[in-house]
């Protein structure tokens, strides 16, 4: 695994992290710009990304509300991918919610990402079989 730096998400990065993850199979897509800024604004130290050169290489984003931290948009480039960037995304990521005081972690993996699914079993995450996930959507 060559030297990449993992930075801290800016909002100046939005437009570049969006045409990555359009590109990326697995993720939920529909993140507006304007929910996107309000996300790194109120999560500021657990938004993160490396790149190589200018180019996006992984992303996660990470948000506490107090209670429980949420994991999103965890993604390396297919190039990047089974090299261990998965891995050490995660890993910051996690340390940075324990940081906020984050007890539990969650995040959602969609049933046919079979992939993400082997990743997150490898790293000793528990899929939940006693929850199901309800969503509402407030702008019909
Ligand atoms: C899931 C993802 C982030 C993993 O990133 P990665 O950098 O390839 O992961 P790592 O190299 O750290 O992998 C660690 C271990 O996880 C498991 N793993 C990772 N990808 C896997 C795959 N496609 N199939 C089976 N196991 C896999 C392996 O055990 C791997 O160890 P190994 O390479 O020594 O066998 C990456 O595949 C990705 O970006 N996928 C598309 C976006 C996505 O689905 N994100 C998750 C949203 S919930």
């Amino acid at each position: 695994m060559g030297e990449l730096n993992i930075e801290l998400v800016s909002e100046a990065d939005i437009p570049m992290m969006m045409a990555f993850w359009s590109d990326t199979p697995g993720l939920g897509v529909g993140n507006e710009e304007e929910s996107l800024r309000d996300f790194i604004r109120r999560n500021p130290t657990t938004c993160l990304l490396a790149k190589s050169g200018d180019s996006i290489v992984s992303t996660v984003l990470g948000g506490f509300d107090g209670r429980r931290g949420y994991i999103y948009h965890l993604a390396v480039h297919p190039n990047y991918q089974r090299q261990g960037w998965g891995t050490k995304m995660l890993q910051e990521v996690i340390l940075r919610l324990e940081e906020l005081k984050a007890e539990k972690i969650h995040l959602f993996v969609f049933k046919d990402n079979q992939s993400a699914q082997a990743f997150y079993e490898r790293q000793a995450w528990v899929k939940r079989h006693d929850i199901h996930v309800y969503s509402l959507n407030t702008r019909q």
